[in-house]
């Protein structure tokens, strides 16, 4: 495919959004349903383009043609990834985020505005035992190197250009495709085999997958979520990847819970404004609103107070959420605590910390912003 058609396409593309179309949504869309994209390397270059557009949004000129200003962010993309300095921190401060920002979080690091603006890499985490197949099976695999956090050996980079979906290995559920800073979250859950936990916002499962896999499919996972169809597709990946130790219940967040179980820990990944992944999801930075921040942050802390009763004794209720706004990371943590008396915060010892929360920034990872803590059920 030329250039030239590269940029009409994505061109399209930009219409769909500016109707109110998210980006992802409208690539996946129409990428995986318009049969001229059939092949992987057409389908990377126009997600690139689109996702290399909001990148750079604010650097380019509203009056230029979309295909103009998609060539203008392409070759800005260009310039940063061969010198990062070409671009000074005051413009990235000013142009790579939105402007309300700044009000949200105790700190904007210039270090993660250019992390902002460079572009994604992919992390696959392997099951366990696995790790050496599926990296010689797929070649381009790179270690996570973070000692730091005691960095889990089944989780690497994927360097190559294959589609991962259509391999061997990722149909018989020999690894997944997921993020490393979630794949830490999985290891800051660190449940054991045989016990009884609860991923209460498990979405499609990202989460439940590894939480399976750290319990050798042994002992008992509960799996909520208010989204049936997302629970659907949960159902479909743990038939992928032969996970059985499951139980799927639907959990609308509210007092009535799916279950009277009590248990040895609680995974509640929440919903949130979602500002960790606007490295991966550019678009995201011009549709999220400070609204949003403070709305989710309300509906966090409501999530965790009706999870928190349903610990044992000793029980482990671990929160994250994939953001960097203050209302939702440490606000709902210290609100939290100062209401549960009958918990005290709990060290990520199996992160390598003594803090009982942590900030996972993407310019320490090359991954997705996210924030966890822990709290223990007093004995
Ligand atoms: C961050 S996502 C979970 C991602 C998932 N854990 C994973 O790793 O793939 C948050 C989830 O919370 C669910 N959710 C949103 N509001 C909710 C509520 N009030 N009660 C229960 N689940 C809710 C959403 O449907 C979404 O699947």
């Amino acid at each position: 495919m030329s250039e030239s058609s590269i940029l009409n396409n994505a061109a399209r593309i930009l219409q769909l959004v500016a109707a109110g179309t998210p980006a992802d949504v409208a690539l996946r869309e129409s990428l995986t349903q318009d049969r001229h994209f059939t092949a992987p390397l057409e389908r990377r270059s126009i997600s690139r383009a689109v996702f290399t557009y909001y990148r750079w949004r604010r650097w380019l000129k509203d009056s230029d043609s979309a295909q103009k200003q998609l060539a203008a962010a392409l070759a800005l993309q260009e310039r940063f990834n061969k010198d990062a300095n070409s671009i000074k921190p005051e413009a990235l401060a000013a142009r790579a985020v939105p402007d309300w920002l700044k009000a949200e979080m105790d700190d904007v690091p210039v270090a993660w505005l250019s992390q902002l603006q460079r572009e994604p890499v992919l992390w696959i985490r392997t099951k366990q035992g696995l790790e050496s197949k599926v990296t010689a099976d797929l070649k381009t695999c790179v270690p996570a190197g973070l000692a730091a956090y005691r960095p889990p050996s089944t989780a690497y980079r994927y360097t190559g250009l294959t589609d991962l979906y259509r391999t061997p290995g990722f149909q018989g559920g020999e690894f997944e495709i997921q993020d490393l800073a979630s794949q830490l979250v999985g290891h800051a859950a660190n449940p054991q085999p045989g016990e009884t936990w609860w991923d209460a916002c498990a979405g499609e499962g990202g989460k439940s997958m590894h939480l399976s896999d750290l319990m050798q499919n042994k002992g008992l996972l509960w799996v909520s979520d208010r989204s049936l169809r997302r629970l659907a597709k949960l159902k479909e990946r743990a038939a992928r990847g032969k996970v059985f130790n499951f139980r799927a219940a639907p959990w609308e967040g509210g007092v009535n819970l799916p279950t009277k179980t009590k248990f040895d820990g609680i995974l509640l990944d929440a919903p949130c404004s979602g500002i960790g992944t606007w490295q991966r999801n550019p678009h995201a930075r011009w549709t999220a609103q400070p609204t949003d921040v403070h709305e989710l942050a309300a509906v966090q802390l409501k999530l965790l107070n009706h999870v928190a009763g349903s610990l044992k004794p000793g029980g482990r209720l671990v929160y994250a959420v994939c953001t960097l706004s203050r209302a939702e990371t440490t606000g709902v943590a210290d609100a939290f605590t100062a209401a549960h008396p009958e918990l005290e915060p709990a060290p990520l010892s199996s992160l390598n910390s003594l803090q009982s929360s942590l900030v996972l920034w993407p310019q320490d990872l090359n991954a997705n912003g996210m924030f966890i803590a822990a709290w223990k059920r007093k004995l």
